[in-house]
């Protein structure tokens, strides 16, 4: 018997257009565009313009997710979002997105960070699985700007926002979600964190005053936490499905930096050509950042119909996050001509 897996049918993203170059942040804060490409790869981020908020540019990612599905909202059977960025505390932002997609189904967010949405992915696995549910969207979306501190160069280089979303539905072939590994360390959480506003430490004039409100992080710490996931948990997700690391056509780690990518690729004796790469075009967009890169890969050709995709993240917890993933192939007329008018594109 074929085991039933969750695999991605649909997909999309939605970027605000507002751009953030490092030559502008070195006009905020004592930076330049030479430190930050050098320490992390990055050139320029997006940040929300006044229209974009967590709900609007999830749905705008889920619209086109459920497009190439070839499904309506009110197909769908569950929404997760990954969320560390939500339009109001209460409730969570799932249900203002379900309400404006117009879909009926449950919908709830995982809060895990930048590994949150490969969480979400393996959370939807498990209802397809279990045969609860067919057609899962799982989003990851994140106005992490919102919690950035615009004096602290520690910190406001690093992010930028953007939402990404999939489809999954049960694989029929045997492709899909073939192994997942799911972590946490809850006792490095405050190398990553925001100490204000919770309800151990609630909104006050004090918070304000001292940046509480803001991402703080010990950016060393969380360099060496993720080098070390990065190599354990893609050696480990491989190994479970019975591979090895030459068998994956691609790797997508989380875009936090890519002297943390290039690192763990030396130690993984890998290429960097295995790796996508398109932090340089976005920074950190925290759980949105594996979807974003995914999407990507699939609009350049990276990811093709039968590939084997390694997706690994790490993140505030500190959590981390890996999968590997294998496409499943479709003939489609909708996609470019290709001479007889189909194309095969990964599903
Ligand atoms: C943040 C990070 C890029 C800093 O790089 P680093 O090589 O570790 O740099 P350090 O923290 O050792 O700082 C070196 C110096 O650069 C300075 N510096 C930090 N940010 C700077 C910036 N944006 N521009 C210029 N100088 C900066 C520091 O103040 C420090 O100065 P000092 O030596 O005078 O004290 C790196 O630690 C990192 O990427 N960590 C992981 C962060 C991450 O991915 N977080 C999200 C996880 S989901």
């Amino acid at each position: 018997m074929t085991i039933r897996r969750a695999h991605i049918t649909g997909w999309g993203k939605y970027v605000p257009e507002k751009v953030i170059t490092n030559h502008d942040l070195a006009q905020m804060v004592d930076t330049s565009d030479e430190w930050i490409t050098e320490r992390t790869g990055i050139k320029e981020r997006h940040v929300r313009g006044d229209n974009d908020t967590t709900t609007s540019m999830a749905v705008a990612a889920a619209r086109q997710a459920l497009d190439v599905a070839g499904l309506t909202p009110d197909e769908l059977h569950l929404i997760i979002v990954a969320n560390s960025s939500p339009d109001y505390l209460l409730p969570s932002p799932a249900n203002f997105i379900q309400h404006e997609l117009g879909a009926r189904c449950p919908a709830f967010t995982i809060a895990a960070g930048c590994s949150g949405w490969v969480y979400g992915l393996s959370t939807a696995n498990q209802f397809i699985q279990t045969g609860a549910y067919e057609n899962v969207l799982v989003i990851g979306v994140e106005i992490i700007s919102y919690a950035l501190d615009y004096t602290d160069r520690t910190t406001c280089v690093l992010f930028g926002d953007a939402a990404a979303a999939v489809v999954v539905q049960p694989a029929t072939d045997g492709s899909g979600l073939l192994t997942f590994e799911l972590g946490s360390d809850g006792s490095l959480a405050h190398n990553l964190w925001v100490p204000g506003g919770g309800t151990v430490n609630p909104v006050s004039q004090t918070v304000v005053d001292n940046r509480e409100h803001y991402i703080r992080m010990n950016g060393q710490e969380v360099a060496r936490f993720a080098i070390r996931k990065l190599v354990s948990c893609l050696q480990s997700v491989t190994e479970r499905a019975g591979m090895s690391l030459a068998d994956l056509d691609l790797i997508i780690p989380h875009q936090a930096n890519l002297r943390i990518i290039e690192t763990a690729a030396k130690y993984l004796n890998l290429p960097m050509d295995k790796f996508f790469v398109n932090l340089h075009k976005y920074g950190n967009t925290s759980a949105a950042s594996i979807p974003l890169a995914l999407v990507e890969a699939i609009e350049q050709g990276r990811v093709k119909p039968g590939d084997t995709i390694g997706l690994v993240a790490f993140g505030s917890g500190l959590s981390w996050a890996g999968a590997v993933v294998q496409m499943g192939v479709r003939e489609t007329a909708a996609a470019p001509v290709n001479g007889n008018g189909h194309v095969k594109v990964p599903v």
